[in-house]
């Protein structure tokens, strides 16, 4: 029976760019999805940004932007990021839309409704000068114990007391500078003890929760009464205003887990869904929410609570893992460790960092370390060495022809690959990946056995043995094509490419266990690069330059009033555009628009760009049109571009041109640019919010 599952990720904040330590939850998820629809199962992945709160007011301030502005744009760069990973949301939302606000409404009527909700006065620290209260973390100064200058709010870094803002020597507004002063205001809590029995039952049932969560929580919080919840910020605060209690706004950790509702409701009237088929109490939908360790009791005790009163689905489970460190360090941006993802893809491809990250993820807690050398070891002696390697030494042989038409006799070795698919698809069912990553290598480990015991290389040498040439290579492929059936997951790229080259869908996961016979071969393409320890090197070091950067940037004081910065205007008599580039190139006959729709143009992005040996005026570059989908090109464009400044850029591409094969290689399509060549060509970008695969009409 086919399953309908809804899965989550935590919702990123707004106020920052995706770094390599997200990248291990969303890389994961994503992983736990591709492996659930391979399995026939109906699975929606959703996310969205979380959007509210005082840290975007301050990082509108300090950049003269409306917060609106500031979110949009980050999340246009979220979704670029998450793009270039391979991450492949269903919808992917923002908390701060009409839907999102409707369902917090809808919640919190019938928390209202239930009695849950007391009021309260809280004294807190105003900044006078920035008009807004402030968190604890934005007050900053001597700690009251040791004395140590400029500490924050809630803890010294010297001696590690832990106090009170307010307790503070000469505390100052990390916002104005100014001097905080103390001030009273109403807060709505909601009475989360009258929730502990269920919570209890909810947290401890067997299977819901990772044990050591699930004993974390009876053990910290649920042994005795629960402290009321603080869920509203008084005005001003960048959020939803609370119906009925005007100049009340929820606090961001409200609105923020109903986002997961919100952009579910997306997706549905997008598809045609109802979304009462997916969160209604009685929906025969299971929900899993993958978060990583510093968000647990938001997610297994407010949000279940928020749920159940609700009378909304409960996730069905919570899967929480641990977090990133880099050399076994915290990452750290002095080091150039804080690598960002759009950094990352720079210089390396996104598959390495996913099988990494598989490679390493277990069902626990426990955080994972990026290790360099390691990383670098790992791809190239799994990725590069024992799978890839299995179709380059083979493939090459019957490009242009097909497989056996039957399938070989392998002693036993494909039927040994299948006997293993219920056993390392329940290792990633349980989130164990590293145990299906062990497994998936030794199958590779075999077929690698198999194809240098027979080496075909030899057999080739010999026109007699044409059968057996075919033979041995349609078993290695097959055993090649079965290791990339179970990888397809973690590597989504690899999987496109090998449909390619074999002519055949990879679309469930029991392709891994029945062999292809007579399906055709195509050329062999290279798969995967080696990966050298110098792209790391040069990659960190880029980071720690750009990490020093933005701290200066952070520390410019926040100017105090925010401004729309809106285009330049330009009346239409400053331009006087010369008729010289027409005069040179004069228009094309008409044509029709079915000639102009043959041609079809598409949004890509430049994933890689770089030099090529040789050629004087070509630049190779790798073009993504998204979902993995890659196409190799060489383009004419070398005097007038760094082929650095070029990756991640979106261009315009002829993605239907056939193939042509040069000097170099084979060159896959064409991107679009203007001007008469050398210095003088200018690429097409599209405006922003254009989505690499759009067509262009
Ligand atoms: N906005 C909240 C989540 C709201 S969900 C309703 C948030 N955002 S976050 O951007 O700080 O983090 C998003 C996710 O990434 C969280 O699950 C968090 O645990 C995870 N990670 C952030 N940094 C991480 C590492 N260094 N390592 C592993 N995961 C990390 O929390
Ligand atoms: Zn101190």
């Amino acid at each position: 029976m086919s399953r309908k599952i809804l899965v989550t990720a935590a919702l990123p904040y707004a106020n920052g760019h995706i770094h390599i330590g997200h990248l291990v939850e969303y890389i994961q998820t994503d992983i736990w999805v591709r492996f659930q629809k391979l399995r026939g199962n109906r699975c929606v992945f959703v996310c969205a940004d979380d959007t509210h709160g005082t840290a975007i007011t301050i990082r509108a301030r300090r950049e003269g932007r409306s917060e609106e502005q500031v979110i949009a744009d980050m999340r246009e760069a979220h979704i670029r990021d998450f793009d270039g990973f391979q991450i492949e949301f269903d919808n992917y939302g923002s908390t701060n839309s009409i839907e999102n606000r409707e369902q917090c409404e809808q919640i919190w009527q019938k928390i209202e409704a239930s009695g849950l909700v007391v009021s309260r006065d809280v004294q807190q620290l105003y900044d006078p000068e920035a008009g807004t209260f402030l968190a604890d973390r934005f007050v900053r100064g001597s700690c009251p114990r040791c004395g140590a200058k400029d500490q924050p709010g809630d803890n010294c870094s010297v001696c590690s007391a832990t106090y009170s803002p307010a307790d503070l020597k000469d505390p100052r507004s990390v916002l104005s500078d100014a001097t905080p002063e103390m001030r009273t205001a109403e807060h709505l809590f909601i009475e989360l003890e009258q929730l502990r029995e269920f919570l209890i039952e909810w947290s401890q049932e067997p299977g819901r929760l990772q044990p050591e969560v699930a004993r974390y929580l009876s053990g910290n919080f649920l042994g005795d009464a629960l402290r009321d919840w603080d869920i509203s910020r008084p005005a001003p605060y960048f959020g939803f205003e609370i119906p009925g209690h005007a100049g009340h706004y929820w606090y961001v950790w409200f609105d923020a887990p109903v986002g997961y509702i919100g952009s579910t409701r997306q997706w549905c009237e997008a598809n045609g869904e109802s979304l009462q088929n997916w969160w209604s109490a009685d929906a025969d939908a299971e929900i899993h929410h993958f978060i990583g360790k510093d968000i647990v009791y938001f997610h297994t005790l407010f949000w279940p609570g928020m749920l159940r009163t609700a009378g909304l689905k409960l996730p069905e489970k919570v899967h929480v893992h641990g977090f990133l460190t880099v050399g076994g360090e915290k990452m750290s941006k002095s080091k150039g460790t804080f690598l960002m993802a759009s950094t990352w893809l720079r210089h390396l491809p996104p598959g390495p960092l996913r099988y990494y990250y598989a490679s390493k993820l277990g069902p626990g807690l426990d955080d994972l370390d990026l290790n360099p050398e390691e990383f670098v070891g790992r791809v190239n002696t799994d990725l590069v060495n024992k799978v890839i390697n299995l179709a380059s030494r083979c493939a090459r042989f019957l490009s242009g022809t097909t497989l056996s038409q039957e399938y070989p006799d392998d002693g036993g070795l494909f039927q040994q690959g299948a006997d293993k698919a219920e056993q390392i698809a329940a290792a990633y069912e349980a989130c164990n990946y590293n145990a299906a990553i062990r497994e998936i290598m030794l199958l590779a480990d075999e077929a690698n056995r198999y194809v240098d015991s027979r080496q075909p290389w030899v057999i080739r040498k010999d026109p007699a043995r044409g059968d057996e040439l075919r033979e041995v290579c349609s078993v290695t492929l097959n055993l090649f094509r079965q290791i990339v059936v179970y990888l397809s997951p973690v590597l989504p790229g690899l999987k496109l490419q090998t449909e390619e080259l074999l002519n055949s869908r990879i679309s469930h996961w029991n392709d891994a266990v029945t062999p292809l016979t007579g399906t055709p071969v195509s050329e062999f393409q290279h798969l995967m690069k080696r990966l050298e320890m110098k792209q790391v090197e040069q990659m960190i070091d880029e980071s720690r330059e750009e990490n020093a950067a933005e701290q200066a940037a952070a520390e410019t004081p926040v100017p105090q009033s925010v401004e729309a910065a809106g285009p330049e205007f330009h009346p239409a008599d400053t331009w006087q555009d010369s008729g010289d580039a027409l005069q040179n190139e004069p228009l094309a006959d008409e044509c029709t628009i079915e000639d102009f729709v043959k041609v079809d143009l598409r949004v890509a992005r430049i994933l890689e760009a770089g030099h090529v040996e040789g050629a004087e005026k070509l630049l190779q570059l790798t073009l993504s049109l998204g979902g993995g989908e890659v196409r190799n090109v060489f383009a004419g464009i070398k005097a007038a571009y760094d082929p650095q400044t070029l990756v991640g850029r979106l261009v315009v591409c002829v993605a239907n041109l056939k193939p042509r094969k040069m000097k170099f290689g084979l060159s896959q399509g064409m991107v679009c640019a203007s001007g008469s060549g050398g210095t003088e060509v200018f690429l097409l970008s599209p405006d922003s919010g254009a989505v690499p695969g759009q067509r262009v009409h």
